[in-house]
């Protein structure tokens, strides 16, 4: 008998059942399309669209088993099958009592903190996400991010860049006290930090410095198995261990999570708040009721409660793991070798490409992320977005005008089992002719915004010539 061999492609561990056709479009038109759209890709049609990198967030494609689940979805009102399914299913990965399901992660998110937190509060993270942070300052608290140094250096390489600055953590509640954290959060990934992972050693620490005070730790598990995954991968310790076993241990250091179900949990909607603590429980199940839903459904059909806990079972499973880290990882490979300045390592879900030291010749005030954006859209009808100073440019108190965004940043966000390696060949290609002719790239002028959130709406004007 022959030696098993190992082959180096890794290729997408499933097959293609059902397809959605992409509408091909021409450069011109697509030029026509974006100044329609006050040159703001998301004001496109999702059809005017080739490849959509928009986001991960609910944009993955189902198995055929949940569609399966879909048709299995009991609808009952209260007590449904479909809750127990997705409930026990969460309890088995993630350890906690209480599980309540939401439509999405920000409902979690709301329903915990209008619970927790009190006008003056502080809640200290590696990174919150927008929502998170805008529901913290909702109810007149703080947000406060303590992410490592290494995490605000672009492209200083660390295994695990999303890691909390444990030092910063303890100076905080010194400084601050204990009484005034309700809690404290560690982000998994860190989105807004490069989609990077935090290792088990991280969440160890600072669930030995939130016992120590007192304090609740929560993990905010949008893209739990993504950061499991790399804990296998780079942690000390962990290369045999099975991802739901190193996911078992990551949660059991914790006493409660926010989770969306569309980025890890293979859905298109959903999500949910757990806690250990039962009268927690009790105060969160009300204001579920309240806005939500009942609690055997809180905002989700029984079908998406049934999707989710399939996909909670197929996130886990290795050769998916592996097959999304490694393409992700591949685009962020030839974008380095092509010459683009990149979020070093690349993450999980998403490649960030440093739009400033690509375009130095774009200040922040003409926003040269933007413009990259609009370039990859009219060479390639490539859809990203902008994390600069579109996404959080802020007014200055003392001059009025613009401050600038610590990172001009563009995001190229791969959904889950939507695009083969040959649509990453076409970005790769379509990217490499925009890095050649970057110099020509011209800056933008906003002509319209509603803040806050402004980047969804935004109306801009291109500076000068646009490349052809
Ligand atoms: C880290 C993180 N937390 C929370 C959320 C909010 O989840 P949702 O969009 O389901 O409300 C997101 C969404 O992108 C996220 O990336």
């Amino acid at each position: 008998m022959n030696a098993e061999k190992t082959y180096r492609t890794i290729i997408e561990p499933f097959r293609i059942k059902s397809v959605e056709p992409i509408r091909m479009t021409t450069r011109r038109q697509r030029e026509t399309l974006l100044a329609e759209a006050g040159y703001n890709p998301f004001l496109l049609r999702a059809e005017d669209v080739l490849i959509d990198l928009l986001t991960d967030s609910g944009t993955g494609a189902m198995s055929a088993e949940q569609w399966a689940g879909i048709m299995r979805g009991d609808e009952s009102y209260a007590g449904a099958r479909s809750y127990y399914h997705f409930a026990d299913t969460v309890r088995d990965i993630f350890g906690f009592r209480h599980i309540l399901p939401v439509h999405q992660g920000r409902a979690a998110e709301r329903i915990l903190f209008s619970t927790v937190c009190r006008s003056g509060d502080v809640v200290p993270s590696n990174t919150h996400f927008d929502t998170t942070r805008a529901n913290i300052e909702y109810v007149g608290a703080t947000a406060v991010d303590l992410p490592i140094p290494e995490a605000r250096q672009p492209h200083v390489p660390h295994p695990f860049k999303g890691n909390m600055d444990v030092g910063a953590l303890e100076a905080l509640i010194a400084s601050t006290g204990a009484e005034k954290i309700p809690l404290v959060m560690l982000t998994i990934t860190n989105n807004s930090g490069g989609g990077q992972p935090v290792s088990m050693e991280n969440v160890w620490t600072v669930s030995r410095i939130c016992r120590r005070h007192g304090l609740r730790l929560y993990i905010d598990a949008c893209r739990f198995a993504e950061n499991c995954w790399f804990i296998r991968e780079r942690e000390t310790g962990y290369a045999d261990k099975d991802v739901i076993d190193i996911a078992r241990e990551l949660f059991s250091y914790a006493d409660g999570a926010t989770m969306s179900a569309k980025k890890d949990g293979l859905a298109n909607i959903g999500g949910f708040l757990a806690t250990n603590d039962d009268a927690l429980a009790r105060q969160e199940a009300t204001l579920l009721i309240l806005t939500e839903g009942f609690p055997t459904y809180g905002g989700l059909a029984g079908r998406d409660l049934e999707a989710i806990a399939i996909g909670l079972r197929e996130v886990l499973d290795h050769d998916y793991l592996r097959y999304r880290i490694t393409s992700t990882a591949y685009l962020g490979r030839h974008l380095t070798e092509i010459g683009y300045p990149l979020v070093q390592p690349p993450g999980g879900h998403a490649i960030y490409v440093d739009a400033a030291a690509l375009l130095p010749h774009i200040p922040p005030a003409a926003y040269p992320g933007q413009a990259l954006v609009c370039e990859l859209y009219c060479a390639g009808g490539i859809r990203a977005v902008e994390v600069g100073s579109v996404m959080f440019g802020t007014p200055d108190p003392a001059t009025g005008e613009e401050k600038p965004a610590p990172m001009e940043l563009v995001r190229l966000a791969i959904p889950r089992r939507v695009y083969t390696q040959s649509h990453i060949d076409y970005v790769i290609e379509v990217m490499a002719d925009v890095y050649e002719r970057r110099e020509a790239l011209r800056g933008l002028r906003l002509t319209w915004q509603a803040p806050p959130l402004r980047h969804f709406t935004a109306r801009f004007t291109p500076l000068g010539a646009r490349p052809t």
